[in-house]
């Protein structure tokens, strides 16, 4: 018997461009896991402990976030990439070999959480766009995790002073983005 063909209000070329990206957004995140959870067992050093303690928090929050990346694939209709050989495949993160000092790593995990952050906001345009709503709320809670992990990476290396926002970015900035219902 046929599969029960979807009828969500999205056309199948909307729900196959999304999972695409969702693919790439999950290929990505899975080897950001990985790496974070290996600088959690190998990071040495004087930061030892903040860093050994962040990147759990970081590797277990990524690890659930996959599952949320893979299902909504598989509810717009299209098989998740399950593969090593797949992630490697599709993401831009590249494996590292052998074990960086705890600056490299704090510099690795830095790239991957902006990198993750940066496609997630190209796949939310195009979700926004289809009216894809649910995907447009997970791709938010990724780049607001993403980013919040990148900002706190970043303060562990950076003794510059904080720089508040221009006053004229108020006056030329540009309308803010649309509301989004939650
Ligand atoms: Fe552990």
């Amino acid at each position: 018997m046929a599969a029960p063909a979807i009828n969500i209000g999205m056309s199948v070329k909307d729900r196959e461009n999304i999972s695409k990206g969702l693919s790439r957004i999950l290929a990505e995140s899975f080897l950001l896991y990985m790496k974070t959870h290996n600088y959690h067992w190998n990071v040495k050093g004087p930061m030892f402990q903040t860093l050994h303690v962040m990147f759990e928090e970081q590797y277990t929050e990524l690890w659930n976030a996959l599952d949320e990346i893979a299902e909504r694939i598989r509810s717009l209709g299209f098989a998740a990439p399950g593969t090593l050989k797949e992630y490697l495949r599709l993401a831009s993160i590249k494996e590292i070999e052998g074990v960086p000092s705890a600056e490299d790593m704090i510099r690795d995990v830095l790239a991957g959480s902006e990198a993750v952050s940066r496609l997630s906001r190209d796949v939310l345009t195009l979700a926004d766009k289809a009216g894809d709503d649910p995907t447009v709320d997970l791709l938010t809670e990724r780049m607001q995790v993403h980013e919040k992990n990148a900002w706190m990476l970043r303060s562990l290396i950076d003794s510059d002073k904080a720089v508040a926002p221009a006053k004229a970015a108020s006056r030329s900035a540009k309308p803010a983005a649309k509301a989004r219902k939650k």
